[in-house]
């Protein structure tokens, strides 16, 4: 406006009787716009607003999987990689499953009522399967050799909770049946697992062990270099006789190797926590660091 009143003085004088009326309007409305806008602009900076900048922020807490899953499916995929596909059987299991075909014998003390959760049944004895194994048998009876598969899932145990032992847990269960199947293709498959799963510079050490399905049996310990501990993975072993003849399959032309992780094991081991129960108390403050 002070520019259009500069180019004012240049007019002649016909012409600015006729601008002049109008530069003053002009310049009256722009001074009352001005007048206005700063008394406005002054209320809103005096009143009281809900915005305050000094609140904390409001978080997106985005969901996760569960480490025990996290682990199952990095379990798999390593052993997928290795030609093992994956198998599942039911949770509800019949105890020749369980247990007979298992080569676990009648007055075994693992199908004691102690260890054992029994489901009443008027024509057989049906039980919460007690470990993964009985899914060895029923890919047996199921499918030709070779069989290279691992078989995860949840198991059930009449147990006392404590810092290592739940009632309700995972394992996965790993069977190869071929012909000329050796302990050192076992043993060699572990330790690709370990090392894989735990790293390149750890230590091992198989020590001879016992189950009814396996024989010769061993358990795998392992060691990192951050810890001076040794750390039970994986009971394992070659598939007893009896057991690939409970599952349709001849000792004579067949071998094979079996092994069964515990998973939540597995996942303290990989998470650093000192309680097993921690994975299944469901505090996010937990569970969200891995
Ligand atoms: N079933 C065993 C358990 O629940 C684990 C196991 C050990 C499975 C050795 C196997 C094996 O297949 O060969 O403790």
């Amino acid at each position: 406006i002070q520019q259009l009143f500069n180019l004012f003085k240049e007019l002649s004088t016909d012409k600015k009787r006729e601008v002049g009326k109008e530069l003053n309007v002009l310049s009256k409305y722009a001074e009352e716009v001005y007048r206005s806008t700063k008394i406005e602009l002054e209320e809103m900076a005096t009143s009281s607003s809900d915005l305050d900048l000094t609140l904390p922020g409001i978080q997106d807490f985005i969901g996760s999987e569960h480490s025990v899953r996290q682990t199952i499916k990095q379990m798999i995929e390593i052993f997928k990689k290795m030609g093992f596909s994956v198998a599942e059987g039911p949770e509800v299991e019949d105890e020749y499953h369980n247990f007979d075909a298992l080569n676990f014998p009648p007055n075994h003390p693992a199908r004691d009522m102690q260890d054992t959760f029994f489901i009443e049944n008027k024509f057989d004895t049906v039980v919460l399967r007690t470990h993964t194994s009985p899914v060895q048998i029923r890919m047996m009876e199921n499918v030709k050799p070779p069989i290279r598969a691992i078989m995860p899932g949840r198991v059930y145990r009449n147990e006392t909770l404590d810092s290592t032992h739940l009632a309700e847990f995972h394992q996965i269960e790993g069977l190869y049946i071929d012909k000329n199947v050796t302990m050192a293709e076992l043993k060699a498959t572990m330790m690709h697992f370990a090392r894989v799963m735990y790293g390149e510079d750890i230590e091992f050490r198989f020590r001879a062990s016992f189950f009814p399905f396996t024989e010769p049996s061993a358990e795998l310990d392992i060691r990192t270099k951050y810890s001076n501990k040794w750390m039970e993975i994986v009971g394992c072993g070659m598939v007893h006789p009896n057991v690939l003849k409970a599952g349709g399959i001849d000792p004579e032309e067949y071998s094979g190797y079996a092994f069964g992780f515990g998973v939540e094991r597995i996942t303290m081991a990989k998470t650093q926590l000192d309680d097993i129960r921690k994975l299944y108390e469901n505090d996010v403050r937990v569970l969200s660091q891995f």
